[in-house]
């Protein structure tokens, strides 16, 4: 069985509070659970890691390699600015999806660039929570084609 690997970066844990305007009013237990009933229909394993931690989301790409034959991140901030969560997924060559709840290019101009989408196979961005069920239907095909 395919096992996805669902990455939440910093400041995720606060959806629903944070800044509703934006980023909606789901919260991130309410988006792993539409992920898991998702994750079900399509016939795949699912886990789940947020952390606030460059060090920590860098430790768990490490720690994929060989145990899931996907990734789905939504690398929050540091989808602007981290070149070693860059470096270790493209280390690990896991096919990763990237997604953003909000739409990071009608936004301000320092979200317009992502170090992420070069090495992604693709981005989903601006869907709020539907962003990562679309990322993952997304991620899933592409992995029955390919593996
Ligand atoms: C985000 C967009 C980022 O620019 C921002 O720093 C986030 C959330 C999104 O899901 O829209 O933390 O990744």
């Amino acid at each position: 069985m395919l096992s996805i690997l669902v990455l939440h970066g910093p400041n995720l844990n606060l959806l629903g509070l944070r800044e509703p305007g934006v980023y909606g009013i789901v919260t991130l237990d309410e988006i792993n659970h539409q992920l898991t009933q998702e994750a079900e229909k399509l016939g795949v394993k699912i886990s789940f890691l947020q952390s606030n931690h460059e060090g920590v989301l860098v430790d768990a790409i490490q720690g994929a390699y060989s145990q899931h034959q996907g990734i789905l991140i939504n690398p929050g901030a540091y989808t602007h600015t981290s070149v070693a969560i860059r470096d270790a997924l493209a280390g690990v060559a896991i096919p990763t999806v990237e997604v953003h709840l909000s739409n990071i290019y009608r936004r301000e101009a320092f979200r317009h660039h992502s170090y992420i989408a070069p090495i992604a196979i693709g981005q989903i961005s601006g869907f709020g929570s539907d962003s990562y069920r679309l990322g993952l239907l997304a991620l899933v095909e592409h992995l029955k084609k390919t593996l």
